[in-house]
């Protein structure tokens, strides 16, 4: 049998003495779309984090292919936050191309003559992947809400990452433009076959976009001592659009403080 993409075993995050995360565990296939939701300051964007690498564990195991993950960002992982960054007095589309240039020399940041050409043409490439081609020389203070998104993911998908890490990209979004984001990134999962971690505080996001949801939560707590217990996985679900089994459930989980509940069902 292939090896897992992602592996976790009695995974735990800790900062100084507050238990963020505590037995992980867990497996992801390549090509999995996973959401992940839970209450604020559970953890989620700390996971996230560690799958980027730029946050170690402080316990148990986290392999990607097989291989502890590296201790810092690099090609096969992109993530796009919901506040995104971008050097304003540049155009999109070099933007876009400068994310390639800091992978590609990250000491200097710059690439010269024919590569940076190149770099642009790429750029090009990926804002009409985005649906951005109709802006690529406009500045991002000209974009709206929705095009800003969009161009916080080709910035991603211009690195060519096997593994999206998404964390609450949409959360600032109207309803409306938020529907056309769920399409892009479905279109884009499928047509690049990318592994996608998404974060979410809309459960109905997580029911409807991924292939598996997951719900941090506590499953001890402490009322003298919050910090002493961290999240962990509650809930390991396989979904997708119509499978709104345990929507009700969660919900009422998530709306309960503190959350006190088993480990229910996983995939
Ligand atoms: N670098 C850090 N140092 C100390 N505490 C942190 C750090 N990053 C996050 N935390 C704490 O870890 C908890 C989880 O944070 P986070 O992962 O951002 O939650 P979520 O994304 O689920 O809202 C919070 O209590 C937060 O204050
Ligand atoms: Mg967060």
């Amino acid at each position: 049998m292939n090896k897992p993409l992602i592996e976790f075993q009695h995974l735990a995050k800790h900062y100084g003495d507050h238990i963020v995360l505590e037995k992980l565990h867990g497996q992801v296939e390549e090509g999995e779309f996973v959401t992940l939701v839970g209450t604020s300051g559970c953890g989620k964007s700390t996971f996230l984090k560690m799958l980027l690498g730029t946050e170690g564990a402080t316990e148990g195991m986290l392999l990607l292919n097989g291989k502890p993950i590296e201790q810092e960002p690099s090609e096969d992982r992109g993530i796009v936050f919901q506040k995104y960054s971008v050097f304003p007095h540049l155009t999109v589309k070099q933007n876009v191309a400068i994310a390639k240039e800091f992978s590609a020399s990250p000491i200097l940041g710059r690439l010269f003559g024919k590569k940076r050409k190149a770099a642009l043409e790429e750029a090009e490439t990926w804002l009409d992947a985005v649906g951005l081609s109709h802006a690529v020389d406009k500045y991002p203070h000209e974009l709206s809400g929705g095009m800003q998104q969009r161009l916080a993911i080709a910035q991603a998908l211009i690195k060519r990452p096997k593994i999206l890490l998404l964390d609450e990209p949409f959360g600032a979004l109207d309803p409306g433009i938020r529907k056309d984001m769920h399409k892009l990134i479905l279109d884009l999962w499928k047509k690049y076959k990318l592994t996608v971690f998404m974060v979410t505080h809309d459960l109905h996001e997580g029911f409807y976009l991924g292939t598996r949801l997951w719900v941090f939560d506590k499953v001890r707590h402490d009322p003298h001592a919050p910090t002493r217990f961290g999240s962990t996985i509650t809930y390991d679900l396989p979904v997708g659009a119509t499978d709104t089994k345990y929507f009700d459930e969660i919900q009422s989980d998530l709306n309960q403080t503190p959350n006190e509940f088993e480990v229910k069902k996983t995939a």
